[in-house]
């Protein structure tokens, strides 16, 4: 297997809007990110994947692009940018940006032109349709409920939006939208970025047909329904041979809808598209069919079917991402782990679980400190238009209560990500001195990086030293990967192997106390334990597990 840098570093997520405040505004920005570099080098991580700073009305938070080359005024400047690069790469540090090109912001220039009448040069940038029997064009749906498709009074045509109203999908089979984004991606690039992360880049290429496809519980059709479109790959392959190829980078893409047979394309060895793809099917774990909208907790068997299917699937012929949760999700701790008495336990599980596997691990903000979910107390007190859209449209319709809804928005809704970075016990856990964008987490007083970095047992060391321990073993990030206990619905125990030297990794998802016989070779042997979250592990051959115990054992 080729070894790489994007294959053995670790990536954090920064969603800039909650990291840090640097001038009291309430909302996080780029000088604040510059200020806590240090911080994410003594973490020990390689990459900053930064999720949108470009400049954008905020629809979606950012998502919602109106000029791709130029910097969001409430997170800063160009300058502000440029001393960020620089400053990263001064501590070794890369810094990979979003790209968001199935879609821009409707006051994108492009957009407004499309808008105005249908001869003009940019009409065909995006994707117009006349109505069908005076309806929209088929019955796909948008993201963030209703239909993926709005009427422009201006000309009579639909215009076509997987995500919001306000972010027109783009028409990749217009070659001229084509060399805009490379032109725009190569500028970028010669700025000194050191790739992407592309933004449901599996949706960019639509059937020209516009099937229906099955309702779901609003009545309207997945908007994963156009994912792995026709021209998909070659559109990749074009950018690849026209941008990416010129300079050494990391790129994975946010493959909704992604199966194991188009990741193995997507995110080939033979380098010709991306270097790793975000599936999702283990964020899918604990839904019901299309609809995420769940409060149930996941049965640990299917997560082990599915990350061992991508584990197998993907070995040697493409690469994986590892997450367990970025900005679209709620937090880990809270949905896989416990957020109470086992807090800290199941925090340091879920990671060992993670890191330990094969491909590229993604923290992202807050998880290295165990942040959890946040207790939103009435729909107000959301921001995400995903969520508020889905609350009203869900209770209007009758499908939940509202009281019901509101239980399971508080679960799931990306906002639980959202809240302000915990960075220590002062007013607005130290994120801004002025009053933050949404409510900050009233648990920031115990959970804080201020607190867990003066505290060598706590899961921010944890996480430090994980990070440590795979720059140490190549195994971590190449050997190869077998489950043990496939039917167990409490253990996740899996074994790594690679040129003779091999890692069993054991991870309690539960609050029983379970026990577990070593397999024959490791008993005995001489073993080294490289990790282990509670401070008294006693190795003999059949263990005694305890709640959201985990270790890693070595061996020569
Ligand atoms: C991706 C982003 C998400 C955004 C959507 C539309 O899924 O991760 O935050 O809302 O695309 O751009
Ligand atoms: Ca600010």
């Amino acid at each position: 297997m080729e070894r790489t840098w994007w294959k053995e570093c670790v990536v954090y997520q920064i969603y800039p809007r909650s990291f840090k405040d640097s001038n009291g505004d309430g909302i996080g920005d780029l000088n604040g990110i510059t200020e806590k570099l240090d911080y994410l080098k003594y973490l020990g991580i390689d990459v900053i994947w930064l999720s949108p700073v470009y400049e954008s009305p905020n629809d979606d938070n950012g998502y919602d692009i109106s000029d791709y080359q130029a910097i969001m005024r409430e997170f800063g400047t160009m300058e502000d940018f440029d001393r960020m690069l620089d400053e990263a790469h001064k501590r070794g540090i890369r810094i990979v940006m979003d790209l968001v090109v199935n879609h821009t912001s409707d006051e994108h220039k492009w957009f407004i032109e499309s808008r105005k009448s249908k001869d003009n040069p940019y009409r065909d940038y995006y994707i117009w349709r006349d109505p069908v029997n005076g309806a929209e064009p088929n019955n796909w749906g948008s993201c963030f409920s209703g239909s993926a498709w709005q009427m422009d009074e201006a000309t009579g045509m639909y215009y076509l939006h997987m995500f919001s109203r306000k972010q027109p999908d783009l028409n990749w089979d217009n070659p001229k939208v084509r060399d805009e984004v490379f032109d725009m991606m190569t500028w970028w690039l010669e700025k000194g970025i050191d790739g992407f992360r592309m933004d449901v880049i599996s949706l960019i290429s639509k059937d020209p047909s516009f099937p229906d496809g099955d309702p779901g519980i609003n009545g309207y059709a997945s908007f994963n329904e156009p994912a792995n479109g026709p021209h998909v790959h070659e559109y990749l392959q074009e950018m690849r041979e026209r941008v990416l190829s010129k300079y050494d980078t990391l790129t994975v893409g946010e493959c909704s809808g992604v199966t194991l047979e188009e990741a193995k394309k997507y995110a080939s060895s033979d380098g010709k598209e991306l270097s790793m793809v975000f599936q999702f099917e283990h964020m899918d774990v604990d839904a019901e069919g299309a609809n995420k909208w769940t409060d149930k907790k996941m049965d640990l068997r299917d997560f082990k079917e599915i990350l061992t299917k991508w584990q197998l699937g993907l070995h040697e012929i493409a690469w994986n991402s590892l997450y367990l949760q970025n900005h679209d999700q709620p937090r880990c701790v809270s949905r896989f782990g416990d957020d109470g008495q086992y807090w800290a336990e199941s925090a340091k599980m879920l990671a060992t679980c993670s890191h330990m596997m094969q491909g590229t691990p993604y923290v992202y903000q807050g998880e290295e400190l165990g942040m959890t979910n946040v207790p939103f107390k009435t729909i107000e007190d959301f921001r995400d238009l995903d969520s508020i859209n889905a609350f009203y449209e869900l209770t209007e319709k009758g499908v939940y209560s509202e009281e019901e809804m509101l239980r399971r928005i508080r679960y799931k809704s990306r906002d639980n990500a959202r809240s302000p970075f915990q960075w220590d016990s002062s007013e607005n856990a130290g994120f801004s001195t002025g009053e933050p964008w949404m409510m900050v987490n009233p648990n920031y007083t115990s959970i804080n990086a201020e607190e867990q970095m003066g505290n060598p047992e706590s899961v921010f060391h944890y996480y430090k030293k994980l990070i440590e321990l795979r720059k140490k073993y190549p195994i971590i990030v190449y050997g190869n990967y077998k489950l043990l206990l496939p039917e167990d619905k409490d253990l996740y125990v899996y074994e790594r192997e690679l040129e003779g030297e091999k890692l069993f990794v054991a991870a309690n998802f539960s609050k029983n106390t379970r026990s577990l016989e070593l397999p024959d070779e490791w008993k005995g042997n001489p073993t080294e334990i490289l990790i282990h979250n509670y401070p008294d592990v006693q190795l003999a051959d059949t263990l005694e597990i305890r709640p959201y115990e985990a270790f890693v054992l070595y061996m020569k």
